[in-house]
């Protein structure tokens, strides 16, 4: 059956500009991190900046951002995102605050549509979105959704998060979908040949993050946050591809 919603999310989506969204397969990487810093860097650069966080399980851009309670967003003739920060912002957590969100396959799917579909983003430079670990439901969906979304891919120097990565790389080409590239993430002491791996997988390599030990002091302080040689490293990187 055809979904009037499919056609509803195409209008919508013409006022944006650039759909990013923040991917890599595994968990735990720093996808939250960097998309949410991504969004502040171009907001603070003058653009009109959109984050919408995807992770319906375990949201986790609105604790970066030091909103611990969300309101919920104003509805007129769609939903209205809210303003945090500066930028244009949609989260789950404003329709379930701290309870759990045990989505199934076609939840997620009828929860993505209507999101897309009621969503008045309005004109944005930027659309960012924070994706859940996995190669699962929302990625997929999203594909569908849309083809007019690129990646910013995410891995840390470990075999353990390539495996995941690698499988990203294959269905995104697979797929024909624009990789922007793909940056390093908690880089220690070595990259251990990991830059020379992403660029034999025929990703563009933007650059290193190193492994910030003291990360968590700025955790829910986006002011301070952007002070930080993180945020510094971060637009660097984005510089010459955003
Ligand atoms: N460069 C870094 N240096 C230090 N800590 C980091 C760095 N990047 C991320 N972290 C920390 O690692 C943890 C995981 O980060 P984050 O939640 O952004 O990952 P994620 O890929 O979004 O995870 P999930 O797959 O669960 O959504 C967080 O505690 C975050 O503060
Ligand atoms: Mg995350």
């Amino acid at each position: 059956m055809i979904d009037p919603r499919k056609n509803i999310i195409k209008e919508r989506l013409e006022s944006i500009k650039r759909i990013v969204a923040v991917s890599g397969g595994k968990g735990g990487i720093g996808k939250s991190i960097i998309s949410t810093l991504t969004a502040l860097i171009l907001k603070d650069d003058g653009k009109n900046v959109g984050l919408l966080d995807m992770d319906f399980t375990s949201p986790s851009t609105h604790i970066i951002l030091g909103q611990e309670k969300l309101p919920f967003p104003k509805e007129e003739k769609g939903i209205i995102p809210l303003n945090i920060d500066g930028l244009s912002y949609l989260s789950i957590v404003s329709y379930t605050q701290d309870n759990p969100t045990p989505l199934r396959g076609e939840d997620i799917t009828n929860a993505i549509l209507e999101l897309f579909a009621i969503t008045r983003w309005g004109n944005l430079d930027y659309l960012i979105l924070d994706l859940p670990p996995g190669i699962g439901d929302v990625l997929l969906e999203l594909l569908v959704l849309t083809r007019k979304i690129e990646f910013l891919l995410v891995t840390t120097p470990s075999s353990l998060s390539w495996q995941t990565f690698i499988k990203v790389v294959r269905l995104l080409k697979e797929q024909n979908i624009p990789i922007i590239g793909a940056l390093l993430n908690m880089v220690n002491s070595s990259t251990y040949g990991f830059e020379e791996k992403i660029i034999s997988s025929g990703v563009r390599y933007l650059g290193k993050l190193d492994f910030y030990r003291d990360l968590e002091r700025y955790i829910g302080k986006p002011d301070e946050i952007m002070d930080t040689a993180m945020v510094k490293e971060l637009k660097d990187i984005l510089e010459d591809v955003l």
